[in-house]
Order: C-alpha cells, then structure tokens, then sequence
C-alpha cells in the first residue's frame, strides 16, 4: 500500500475528488495518508481534518525564499513517508531539490491541454481566462509529472471539452474540474499506485 500525500493551497476539490474515489474503493494499492497546506487558511485542509487524513500547514510566508521553502515541504513529505505525491491545486512553484528527492513520485494536476495554457503565470483562473481569449474550442485538463521544468513532464493522462459561446472564466473553470480534473487525477492516481504508469523519455505507457 502506497503512502499517497496530497499538496493544496486553496478550495481542495481535486483533494475531495480524491477522498471520494478512496470512499468508493478506486484507489488500488494506495491511500491518502496526509494533506500539506502551503495557505494556513485553505478550506483543504477542513475536508482533510474531516476525514480524519493528517492535516499540516507548511506556510508560504514563514519562508524567506523558495529555497527554504522547498527544503520545508521535502522534509515533511520524507518524515511522513510519502511515496507518491499530488499536487493538487498546489499553487507555489518548488525548485529542484524536490524533484531531485522525489524524482518519477510526484504528479500534478493543471487546468489545460498541456503543452498550451501551462507554464508560470498559469494557474486558477488566468488559465481560463487566457483559454477564451485565445479563441480555442477545446480545453480540458492534463495529469503529468513534476520535473524540473514547470508543467512539462511526461504526461500520464488528459481529458478535453468543447467551448460553449457563452462561457465565462467561471463557468469554464466549474465545467473543466467537474468533467476532466475529477475525473483524470483519480484514475492516475490509482495507476500509480498499482505499478502502471512507466515513463518513457518525453512519455509514459500505461500498462
Ligand atoms: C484546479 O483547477 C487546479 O487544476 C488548479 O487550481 C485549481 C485548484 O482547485 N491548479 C493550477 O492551476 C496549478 N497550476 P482545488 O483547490 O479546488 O482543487
């Protein structure tokens, strides 16, 4: 059994997405064992406590610089035994360290058909908002791994949706988790977890 920990910082429905495919029994060979909370406030960190998954916050601004702060979030990750960590929804970008200690073991989630809409600056809602002014009929969401290169590893799995001609950032964004982001990390979560997912250079085969 995998020891899954899952990185948040904000609302926590890709976390809640998880916990209820954990309820349901579709989480093979792993659960969630803790939440760690860059925002002492994150409304995650509630769904974590209120089911009974360790909650710990491992705050942005105690930490004068990403160096520190990724030194922080490692040693956390290591004294809890992760094997796989989420992010989901994690929103401070991590420098290499954490790569170099978890290599292969750390997945995310991003609101976009990756390689479009990724990269700094895109995260929450700006990705929806650059999404409709670009005109693109297609969006969706993508579940890769963590490299050294901000939303540019190998990726595991992707979900996509057409545009509606009234949508708003909002509407997207609800639309974009509730049919791609709960639907996806789940599923690659659990393939993870069962040993299915190898990386292949650039790619990844699922077994
Ligand atoms: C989700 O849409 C997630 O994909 C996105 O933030 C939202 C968090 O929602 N993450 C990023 O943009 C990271 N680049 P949640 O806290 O309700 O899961």
């Amino acid at each position: 059994m995998l020891n899954i920990a899952v990185l948040v910082s904000g609302g926590g429905t890709n976390l809640q997405a998880l916990i209820d495919a954990q309820n349901r029994g579709e989480i093979k060979n792993g659960r969630i064992t803790c939440v760690i909370s860059s925002n002492p406030d994150a409304f995650a960190l509630e769904r974590a406590r209120k089911n009974g998954i360790a909650a710990r916050v491992v705050s942005r601004k105690e930490y004068v610089d990403i160096h520190s702060y990724t030194r922080a979030v490692t040693d956390a990750l290591l004294e809890q035994k992760a094997d796989l960590i989420v992010y989901a929804g994690f929103m401070t970008i991590l420098d290499s360290q954490i790569v170099e200690t978890f290599r292969g073991r750390m997945i995310n989630v991003h609101p976009a058909l990756i390689p479009s809409f990724c990269g700094k600056g895109f995260y929450g809602l700006h990705v929806h908002e650059a999404v409709l002014e670009s005109g693109v009929k297609l969006t969706g969401a993508t579940v890769h791994f963590v490299t050294e290169d901000c939303d540019a590893g190998p990726i595991i799995m992707q979900k996509a949706i057409e545009i509606k001609d009234d949508d708003t950032p909002e509407t997207l964004q609800k639309r974009v988790m509730e049919k791609c982001e709960w639907v996806i990390l789940p599923k690659a979560v659990s393939l993870f977890c069962e040993g299915r997912i190898k990386i292949a250079g650039r790619k990844t085969v699922i077994s």
